[in-house]
């Protein structure tokens, strides 16, 4: 790519960030430099969550731990609790530990350069490269699903993803401006965000329309190409509903590593592919007692395969367990319970009215 028609593309973009990005509570325009504190802790929330979920919690951690040494000092039950709502723990968990570590290990300053940031936990490579580009206004590439369209869009990278990644890294990187690294990232987001959406991109109001790949090649509905599809598994489960002598229903925590890691659960038994005879099931129940099995299945679909659950249900149970925790049917919202778990609850609900 010609240097001339880069910087084109560098100022298209520019110009119409500066006058329709998007004001965001994180976020600081017109050239001042944003606390990597704040920048880091935004991007921390950001991760599989919605900018506007992430506003009023941005807005509530600030307040109330202004700097990363008052995070640090925070207790780690508080920060939970903040950040309830925000989903999957462990990244608060970790959210915690990087600020003890920056305050007690970096003097309270975030390392200003993208393998520094990368040693810290919970910090991947896209977090890295976009504190990198945002606080430090280094030309660093942070490349997630909306950068991915955009730029295979602009450049016309016709590999389907998993390669696509690594080839649109490569794109971007030369497209990112000396001057405004931070900005230039930003925009793209925004860009992603909103006219360059995945089913409905609005073209002829995008700052890149007549400098765009695929614009040109009338390709925009059909980049990025779908990855190749390989078909999800089914798996089954038996969900153990229980309730004890005042109506409270059984929680658990789940291990902090790995799929819905460290939020709340109903106790069930493996999720495998072979089916669950009810009696064996029973003899991994936490309980002995007698079950009831409810009609009906609780499906599912995660990432990698297609959950099925059947539910059994025993009630009056005086159980005694370490690390147990109860709670009322009508006060499950109080837990942190991933969408499986809340169909379960509705499914319970469904069957007793
Ligand atoms: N998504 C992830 N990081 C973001 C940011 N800094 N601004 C807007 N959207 C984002």
């Amino acid at each position: 790519m010609k240097a001339r028609e880069q910087h084109r593309r560098q100022t298209a973009l520019l110009d119409w960030y500066d006058t329709h990005g998007r004001d965001l509570p994180w976020r600081l325009k017109n050239g001042v430099r944003p606390d990597p504190y704040r920048v880091w802790l935004s991007e921390i929330m950001l991760q599989q969550t919605t900018v506007a979920t992430v506003g009023p919690y941005f807005r509530d951690f600030t307040a109330r731990w202004p700097t990363v040494e008052a995070l640090a000092a925070a207790d780690l039950d508080s920060v939970l609790h903040a950040w309830q709502g925000l989903g999957y723990y462990a990244r608060a968990r970790n959210l915690h530990k990087c600020a003890g570590v920056v305050a007690s290990e970096h003097r309270g300053r975030f390392p200003d350069d993208e393998p520094g940031l990368l040693k810290l936990p919970g910090i991947g490579p896209y977090t890295a490269a976009a504190i990198a580009a945002i606080a430090f206004n280094l030309r660093c590439a942070p490349v997630d699903g909306n950068i991915e369209r955009v730029i295979s869009r602009l450049m016309c990278i016709e590999a389907p993803p998993p390669g696509l990644r690594s080839l649109v890294a490569d794109a971007l990187a030369p497209l990112i401006p000396e001057g405004r690294p931070g900005d230039f990232v930003q925009a793209m987001m925004d860009l992603g965000a909103s006219l360059c959406s995945p089913r409905a991109p609005q073209c002829p109001a995008c700052p890149w329309a007549g400098m765009c790949g695929a614009m040109a090649a009338q390709k925009t509905g059909d980049l990025p190409k779908r990855p190749v599809k390989k078909p999800k598994p089914h798996r089954q489960g038996i969900a153990f509903w229980i309730e004890n002598t005042d109506g409270a229903v059984l929680l658990r925590r789940r291990p902090e590593k790995g799929l819905l890691g460290g939020m709340m659960e109903f106790p069930s038994t493996d999720w495998r592919e072979a089916d669950w005879p009810l009696e064996e099931a029973f003899a991994s129940a936490p309980v002995t007692t007698k079950w009831t099995a409810l009609p009906g299945v609780v499906s599912h679909t995660f990432t990698h395969f297609h959950l099925h659950l059947t539910v059994v249900a025993a009630n009056g149970c005086p159980v005694k367990q370490a690390g147990a925790i109860w709670s009322l049917p009508d006060r499950l919202g109080d837990h942190a319970l991933p969408t499986v778990m809340k169909k379960i609850a509705r499914h319970v609900d469904k069957c007793r009215t």
